[in-house]
């Protein structure tokens, strides 16, 4: 184990934030290091113990400036579009400058995904996607990302969750020659970062959306 940060598992879980403008893409990250973090995500649960998952790991530098590319132009389209971060919130001084700041990194990220050394992708076999319990699939995958992201942040990792990739799922599919039954999931970039002292976010507060015993 390299546990490189002294934290303890409630800083852990308040401190991995969504690293983008703090990515080093300068310092190598050793396969070694990536593979203590998937052994960590392997642990976590999966429907009925499937573990159907599959995790991609790209290093290769053409690969990734490939991924880069098309990320690049999803993170434009969503730019333009009316969801976008930036343009959630405007009117509220708390919540307004928050959402302008991340508006802001998610367009530094879109321009710089293929030179984040390490790109990894969580995968799962699923030939048909349900129309019923989305739940259920989706379950049996993104907790283990979710560890990795973890696992990472504990290493001195930076990660940062991505799904705009998803608007080209089909040719980065094509370009990393996955089998047909198997799905991406989220995208996530990973390199150590620019120093390793992160906060917690400000968030809504929690009886805003706490509900006892019903609605
Ligand atoms: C479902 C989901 C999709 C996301 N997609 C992207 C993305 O495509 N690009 C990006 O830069 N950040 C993405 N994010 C990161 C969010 O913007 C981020 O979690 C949010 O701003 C809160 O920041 P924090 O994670 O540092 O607390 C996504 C997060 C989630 C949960």
């Amino acid at each position: 184990m390299t546990y490189t940060l002294d934290l303890n598992p409630d800083e852990l879980l308040t401190t991995t934030r969504t690293v983008r403008k703090r990515l080093d893409l300068e310092r190598p990250v050793p396969m070694e290091v990536i593979r203590e973090c998937l052994e960590i995500a392997l642990q976590a649960p999966s429907g009925s113990n499937r573990q159907t998952w599959h995790w991609l790991v790209i290093t290769d530098a053409e690969q990734r400036a490939a991924i880069g590319d098309y990320y690049r132009r999803a993170v434009e389209q969503y730019l333009a579009g009316p969801g976008a971060a930036g343009k959630l919130h405007v009117d509220d001084p708390e919540r307004g400058p928050v959402q302008r700041r991340v508006g802001d990194s998610v367009a530094y990220l879109g321009e710089r995904m293929g030179q984040v050394p390490v790109l990894v992708i969580p995968c799962l076999e699923a030939r048909t996607l349900p129309a019923g319990n989305q739940s259920g699939l989706w379950g049996s995958i993104l907790p283990a990302a979710w560890s990795y992201m973890l696992a990472a942040r504990a290493r001195g990792l930076g990660t940062a969750w991505t799904t705009l990739h998803m608007t080209y799922e089909q040719e980065i599919s094509d370009l990393l020659g996955l089998p047909e039954q198997v799905r991406q999931s989220v995208l996530i970039p990973t390199a150590y970062t620019v120093g390793t002292n992160f906060k917690p976010a400000p968030r809504q507060p929690l009886d805003d959306v706490l509900h006892v015993n019903g609605w």
